[in-house]
């Protein structure tokens, strides 16, 4: 049976690094992201890594909760199960932009966008087997608490509170799908790759830009090592159903236990299904 892999931001960097390992081991990869021409050189490039790969390119802007649902709707009109979700969709957002769906396009996309796919894939999730949700985050960044009177972060908006934020709300997301999902066949792994020589820090405000790159030019992880990573997280067999594993690479981490603040968490879910309005 073939499994299947859905990459969102895999058009990339990690995300990219993780389809070339995956369409190398035999899975049926679809990769998504926002620009066509990086898309289609994407699919050239990991074809010719792998010619009988299995591999396309959905064009889709994540940050609408519009398109992620257009995107889990062609998913289930094609595809039965899910065996692996690799989550690495992410764009810093130096100066607040509110999305055409009114939301701040930091939370959007980076948090708001991998939990809406997460519902609206779910009858796709842990049905033939297990299937690994691999969240590429950085996990326990401090934080103080989330305002949701202020959601679109009209006060003290900054690209790093923003990216903070999101860092936060995908580790209540992590912790609170993992009580959810008891007694699923699924396992969530929340995962800080470190520093990892992309582009990321490419629409970072100055002078942070010039920092962060050459930093990623002294100190920073090849792309590649980190997809063998993803790669390990999406199939090895000691991870098989253990709920939610929290990684800095191949360590394991634990989350400090504001991260673990289950009435926040709870929160945040309720909140963010009322957002999206689950319909599949
Ligand atoms: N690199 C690091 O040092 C580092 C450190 C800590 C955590 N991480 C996490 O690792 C993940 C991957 O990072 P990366 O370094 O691989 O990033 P990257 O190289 O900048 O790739 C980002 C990917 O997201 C896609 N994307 C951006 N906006 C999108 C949108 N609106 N809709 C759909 N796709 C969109 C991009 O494709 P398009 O441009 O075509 O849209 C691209 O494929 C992120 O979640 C990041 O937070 C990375």
């Amino acid at each position: 049976m073939a499994r299947n892999a859905l990459i969102t931001g895999g058009t990339d960097g990690i995300g990219k690094a993780s389809a070339k390992e995956l369409v190398n081991l035999g899975y049926n990869v679809i990769i998504i992201g926002s620009n066509e021409e990086k898309g289609k050189a994407a699919v050239d490039e990991l074809r010719q890594s792998a010619p009988e790969g299995h591999i396309q390119f959905w064009k889709a802007d994540l940050s609408l909760i519009s398109e992620v649902l257009r995107i889990s709707k062609l998913f289930l009109s094609r595809f039965r199960h899910l065996d692996a979700l690799i989550l690495c969709a992410f764009q810093m957002q130096p100066k607040r932009k509110i999305t055409s769906e009114g939301f701040e396009k930091t939370f959007a996309l980076y948090y708001l966008s991998r939990f809406a796919l997460i519902q609206y894939l779910d009858s796709a999730i842990g049905v033939k087997g297990e299937t690994r949700i691999i969240d590429f985050a950085t996990p326990g960044q401090n934080y103080g608490g989330i305002d949701f009177s202020d959601l679109t972060m009209e006060k003290n908006y900054s690209a790093m509170n923003a990216l903070k934020r999101g860092s936060f709300c995908n580790d209540l997301m992590a912790v609170e799908y993992s009580k959810r999902a008891n007694n699923r066949q699924v396992t969530f792994i929340l995962t800080w790759p470190g520093t990892v020589r992309t582009g990321i820090a490419d629409s970072y405000p100055q002078p942070l830009k010039s920092i962060l790159k050459l930093y990623m030019r002294l100190f920073g992880t090849s792309p590649e090592k980190i997809g063998k990573i993803s790669a390990y997280y999406a199939t090895d067999k000691s991870l098989a159903n253990s709920r939610l594993k929290i990684f800095h690479k191949m360590n394991e981490i634990k989350l400090g236990a504001s991260r673990l603040d289950s009435n926040l968490a709870q929160k945040l879910w309720e909140k963010s299904l009322q957002i999206i309005q689950v319909s599949l």
